[in-house]
């Protein structure tokens, strides 16, 4: 019930180039009630095609019983096919395959009532599909017939049967995922906070100095005798602030990085000489 019967036999089908393919004439729908409180007396008749489908669906209530009747064909010659089948299929897609009993001349029938069909098909909202479903070996094409639709009248009196559409996988709502928010900077309370903290450092660097005896009185001699590293390194750790500053208002590490590569480099190249100007004083014996 689960595989679809029709959709393999039209690709079997569909395998073979032939030229005649597989068909059908005399066909006939006959409903019977047994109930006699039923509003119809005599069995309805109705007549199909293999061009013609019935119009108006075909009403099956629960005393009653549709029989199917045809006569099939291998192009224009009254045959048995190896498989012949009444497939009746509900709006999802769930079918039931009832087999004809089909004679050498190619006259078959099949006969259903409301206790053939599966309980997914009998609680059905909508009116469900018959088709024919014909085919055999040979170089002749198989055939999927739609040739009515099944309205069921169910039986006010007797409880309706109890099912529960089982889990299905399918295709699922789109999901739209929201990304987290990018990392926000520290607040501004510990912000300030460390930079205080920082402050803080700047008069026990002055103390230091004072105790360790630094001289700014060579500053002038330092600067006119390595004028060019002295003030390039200086620059070179100013703009190192900068850069840090960059990051921290908000530039990406990876445009904070180069520029930090090619300050340090500076710093370095720089930093060598002005600092070795600075050795060279202390050898010298001048603090
Ligand atoms: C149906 O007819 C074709 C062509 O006339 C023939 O080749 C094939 O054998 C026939 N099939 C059967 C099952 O009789």
């Amino acid at each position: 019930m689960r595989v679809s019967i029709a959709s393999t036999l039209a690709l079997l089908a569909g395998a073979v180039s032939a030229a005649s393919s597989w068909g059908f004439s005399d066909g006939k729908v006959e409903v019977s009630s047994k109930s006699s409180s039923s509003s119809h007396s005599g069995p309805r008749t109705y007549t199909f095609t293999d061009k013609e489908r019935i119009k108006d669906a075909v009403t099956l209530g629960h005393a009653d019983k549709i029989k199917i009747s045809l006569t099939a064909k291998n192009g224009s010659k009254a045959k048995r096919p190896h498989q012949a089948f009444l497939l009746v299929k509900e709006a999802s897609g769930l079918e039931a395959p009832y087999a004809l009993s089909v004679k050498e001349s190619g006259k078959g029938s099949v006969e259903i009532t409301q206790r053939d069909l599966p309980v997914q098909l009998l609680t059905s909202q909508e009116p469900l599909e018959a088709s024919l479903v014909l085919g055999s070996f040979g170089s002749s094409k198989g055939s999927v017939t739609p040739v009515f639709d099944i309205n069921l009248e169910i039986d006010p009196n007797t409880p309706s049967p109890a099912y529960e559409a089982p889990l299905r996988y399918g295709k699922q709502p789109e999901i739209h995922h929201i990304f987290r928010a990018e990392p926000k900077n520290p607040p501004k309370i510990v912000s300030i906070a460390f930079a205080l903290a920082v402050l803080a450092t700047v008069p026990a660097l002055f103390i230091g100095w004072s105790l360790t005896g630094a001289n700014v009185a060579h500053l002038q001699k330092a600067l006119s005798v390595a004028p060019i590293s002295h003030i390039t390194f200086f620059g070179s750790i100013i703009s190192m602030e900068g850069v840090f500053f960059l990051y921290y208002s908000g530039w990406s590490l990876f445009a904070v990085l180069p520029i930090m590569g090619i300050v340090g480099i500076v710093a370095f190249l720089s930093g060598t000489k002005a600092l070795g100007e600075v050795q060279s004083r202390r050898l010298a014996g001048e603090r």
